[in-house]
């Protein structure tokens, strides 16, 4: 039997209040893991954490320098270095053509999206160096693969953007034991995109070769072998979890 056990990891999940996040930190979190849960939304961040075995809130803006350095800091004191880092947290933002985003949402989905995982990153990478072990999983999307189906410019930018920083900071890291991967979720079903997609989820389901939505459980399973030592060969890749939409 195959298993994945994480009971001596510890791991930081971000965006740990929404859908696929609570996922991913619930998953971990029967893998054995402690995880902190961060989010813009603390209330959310405090439910999901106090649902999981060894799990604790922390409130964060990753729109914020500031309050991504004061999280990493919290995250000392309470369990150190993480030795995972799940980096989830996103805005979804939809418009068609470029006209529909003006500069303040342009700054803002890329701030929180591109930056936000950047600034993340730099504080975190070189003490996780130090312990030598790491696994970090950032979040791209379908989108920045053939273009926002829905989604802004501004959005599949940011996913875009962040597939070059994982692979840049995969060759970085990887002499010092740390995979760092994304994973590309195509329609997934949590309450942004299914209040986005309520009046015509069918045609969804009749054009993506699966014939379903994906769950926020598919992804986090990707997310768990990305984490485990079952991926320790697999480093600078963005896996697709769409369906079959789209197939690289
Ligand atoms: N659901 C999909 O179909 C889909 C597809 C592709 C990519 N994604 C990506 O997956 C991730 C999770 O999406 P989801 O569908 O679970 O959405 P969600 O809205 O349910 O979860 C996103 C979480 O990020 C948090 N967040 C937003 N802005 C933040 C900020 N400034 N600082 C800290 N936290 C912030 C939100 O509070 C929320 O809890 C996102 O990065 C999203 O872009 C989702």
């Amino acid at each position: 039997m195959v298993t994945i056990d994480l009971s001596d990891k510890t791991a930081l999940v971000t965006g740990g209040a929404g859908g696929i996040g609570k996922a991913c930190a619930e998953t971990l979190s029967r893998a054995g893991a402690a995880v902190a849960v961060a989010d813009i939304d603390i209330g959310g961040a405090q439910k999901t954490a106090a649902s999981l075995a060894n799990g604790k809130a922390f409130g964060c803006d990753m729109g914020n320098p500031a309050s991504i350095r004061e999280l990493c800091s919290s995250l000392s004191s309470w369990f150190g270095t993480p030795d995972i880092l799940v980096h989830c947290a996103g805005l979804i933002s939809y418009r068609k053509g470029l006209q529909a985003v003006d500069l303040e949402q342009w700054d803002t989905v890329l701030d929180v999206n591109l930056r936000g995982a950047f600034l993340l990153c730099r504080e975190l990478l070189e003490p996780m160096k130090k312990k030598g072990w790491g696994k970090i999983v950032h979040f791209s999307s379908l989108a920045a693969r053939v273009g926002g189906i829905e989604a802004g410019v501004h959005y599949a930018t940011s996913k875009a953007g962040l597939i070059g920083l994982v692979r840049t900071m995969a060759k970085e890291a990887a002499p010092h034991g740390i995979n760092v991967n994304a994973v590309a979720p195509g329609i997934i079903a949590t309450k942004p995109v299914l209040a986005q997609i309520e009046d015509h989820k069918s045609d969804y389901e009749q054009s993506i070769p699966m014939r379903r939505v994906g769950l926020p459980q598919d992804v986090a399973d990707t997310v768990l072998f990305l984490c485990s030592p079952l991926s320790d060969y697999i480093t600078g890749i963005t896996v697709d979890i769409n369906g079959g939409m789209y197939m690289g």
